[in-house]
């Protein structure tokens, strides 16, 4: 009996010394320390020895079982720690490596015009406010008063897609939305820059689709000089602390009386220059008293108050600022063009 005691041992540590996973393992501890396995198998003949017998078998096999248990024991710390290290290998981390870079991104010269724009505007106390871009003939037109069938439509080419139905041609519509929302007469000091469509041919100076900004104010006792202390107020933020401006006469149906601004050239200081076509001034935007008709027919009565409005075309204002000088530059997505606003802060 003894002698079967340490052949089990031997047998046991020897496969024990080939293992390596836990799988196999677990395997060889039911097979030699199992409820199951061989030395449980042994100890049952236990019974049968004669009575002065058992305790030397009993220590037999107690140090038996001890040497296989501490070996069972030490394998599986092996296979623990060899564990442990084949995780750390997998996770680990070489701070060596040169890092992915994540080059910053630039802001689209529109987008940071628009931005400037609100600034400036929201310095001056007013909200922006926006639209729908696909619009009703009546706010793009006749809330305007564009009467039917008036020639001045025919200015803007117009995509239509009913009826009355189009793509707004400029963002003057949403004066006459917010006129006809706000409560009658209450004042209204707004800019809204946006997207509008016209049926042109695209080349260096025009395109289907553009962007605008435009600015109402409505109170009491609004009046021309402050039309044109708004916009001085504006170029001077916008081109510097000297910027001069003239205002010239001109026509739109919703403004009475209607001017356009310029300011003096921002490349050659109003010496002549290209960009100028040698006068001094560069035009930047419409502008006029509202006409009493589009605050009549928006809820307000131009008897109690009046007001002011502007609208300018903001790659108009972007080309001049950054020298641009092809409008598609702005759409075509070239990131050629675009890298070169990278870290720019107008
Ligand atoms: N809506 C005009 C256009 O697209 C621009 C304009 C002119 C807007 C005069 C105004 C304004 O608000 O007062 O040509």
């Amino acid at each position: 009996m003894e002698e079967r005691l340490q052949d089990l041992q031997r047998r046991a540590l020897a496969e024990l010394a080939r293992l390596d996973g836990a799988g196999p393992l677990e395997d060889w501890r039911i097979t030699f320390l199992g409820k199951k396995g061989e030395l449980a198998e042994v100890l049952r003949g236990m019974g049968a020895l004669p009575a002065d017998r058992r305790p030397a078998v009993g220590m037999v096999a107690n140090r038996v079982r001890d040497a296989l248990e501490a070996g069972y024991a030490a394998q599986r710390e092996l296979a623990a720690r060899a564990a442990d290290e084949a995780r750390e290998r997998a996770e680990a981390v070489d701070v060596t490596l040169p890092g992915r870079r994540n080059p910053p991104g630039a802001e689209h010269p529109l987008q940071r015009v628009i931005r400037r724009l609100e600034d400036i505007f929201v310095g001056l106390g007013f909200t922006v406010a926006d639209g729908p871009e696909v619009e009703l003939d009546h706010y793009n037109f006749t809330a305007l008063n564009f009467p039917p069938e008036h020639p001045a439509r025919d200015m803007q080419d117009t995509f239509f897609l009913t009826g009355d139905l189009l793509l707004r041609t400029h963002t003057s519509p949403v004066q006459a939305r917010t006129l006809e929302r706000s409560a009658p007469n209450s004042p209204l000091r707004i800019i809204v820059p946006g997207r509008v469509y016209r049926r042109d041919d695209d080349d260096a100076t025009h395109s289907h689709a553009f962007t605008q900004c435009e600015g109402l104010v409505v109170g009491r006792g609004v009046r021309m000089s402050d039309l044109k202390g708004t916009l001085l107020a504006f170029a001077r933020a916008m081109y510097g602390g000297d910027q001069q401006v003239r205002l010239r006469p001109s026509f739109f149906p919703f403004t009475e009386p209607s001017a356009e601004l310029d300011v003096r050239c921002i490349h050659c200081g109003g010496a002549g220059c290209a960009t100028c076509k040698q006068t001094g001034w560069i035009e930047i935007l419409g502008c006029g008293m509202v006409h009493p008709n589009v605050l009549r027919m928006n809820g307000y009565d131009p008897a109690q108050v009046s007001g002011f409005a502007f609208g300018m075309g903001v790659e108009r204002i972007a080309m001049l600022l950054y020298r641009v000088e092809d409008i598609r530059d702005f759409y075509v997505n070239d990131l050629r063009f675009l890298r070169q606003f990278a870290g720019v802060v107008l």
